[in-house]
């Protein structure tokens, strides 16, 4: 497993892959590697016969007062976990080499990015789509893979992937959760262990959601309402949102109709955490 800093040799690299017709399955990460991370490299390792990872904490996508700097970083131990998943390469830049000074190109994603995470993270999108765009083009992926956790994020970049023609498979696979169900994220690592023990009522609320939707509840008022009392039990929990919405165009409902998508983000201290379901009525 090579470990590369610089575009040029990431490019050169690349290049020899590509040479000898090798499928390049990449995982783009902020680091601070978890299970979650871990299944989607080692499905990318399985499903290509070149995985990447890169490890970049993008300044872009991080507003003001947000954690970019306290985001966790430890690259000593992700190398440990990525050479445990078969990693052949990980790509891990400075800003200085993914933003010279004048950058100035930026690739953005209208309306999807207006509502949920879009609303109260104003740029954040902006960010992600800019980098992500950056990443596919140096590490020039058949298969990319993202996790469920970060459902507008898959949205979003699979409208990007689809209007600007990228040439490469886009793959979403399902949140992975610790055993109470708290969605596995670098973020957890800041929950107090009263705060994190609470944090699973993130996913109760959730699992109720569906439980109701499926004994024929359609009212979306009601089951936000029922979501809302069970995260209160929380005594740290701050709710920033909770919205159902449609999966076509993540436009709020007022009814459950088609594919529908719940989503939350939920504050425990200056932690702020995001956790999804998506249901089929
Ligand atoms: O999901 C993340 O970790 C980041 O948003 C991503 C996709 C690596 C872009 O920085």
């Amino acid at each position: 497993m090579e470990i590369i800093k610089d575009i040029a040799r990431l490019r050169e690299r690349i290049r020899e892959v590509k040479k000898k017709g090798l499928s390049i399955g990449f995982v783009p990460t902020m680091g601070y590697l978890h299970e979650g991370h871990l299944s989607l490299m080692k499905t990318a390792k399985k499903e290509n016969d070149f995985m990447a990872i890169s490890i970049f904490v993008n300044p872009l996508q991080f507003g003001a007062g947000e954690d970019f700097e306290e985001y966790p970083r430890d690259l000593a131990r992700d190398e440990m976990l990525a050479r445990s998943t078969g990693c052949d390469l990980i790509f891990s830049p400075s800003v200085k080499e993914m933003y010279p000074t004048g950058y100035g190109t930026f690739v953005e994603v209208k309306k999807l990015t207006e509502g949920l995470c879009g609303a109260s993270r104003p740029g954040h999108f902006l960010g992600v789509t800019t980098v992500v765009t950056k990443l596919f083009n140096l590490l020039r992926p058949d298969r990319v893979y993202f996790g469920q956790k970060d459902a507008q994020q898959a949205f979003v970049l699979k409208k990007m992937v689809n209007d600007l023609n990228m040439d490469l498979e886009f793959i979403v696979l399902p949140t992975f959760r610790e055993d109470d169900g708290l969605a596995m994220s670098s973020r957890n690592k800041y929950l107090t262990p009263e705060q994190r023990k609470e944090a699973a009522v993130l996913y109760k609320s959730l699992k109720q959601a569906r439980k109701l939707a499926v004994e024929g509840e359609r009212n979306v008022e009601v089951i936000k309402k029922v979501i809302s009392d069970i995260i209160s039990e929380a005594g740290h929990a701050q709710i920033e949102y909770i919205e159902i919405v449609d999966t076509q165009n993540l436009r709020s409902l007022h009814m459950l109709k088609g594919e529908c998508l719940i989503a939350l983000a939920v504050k425990f201290g200056q932690t702020r955490l995001i956790d999804n379901i998506i249901l089929e009525v």
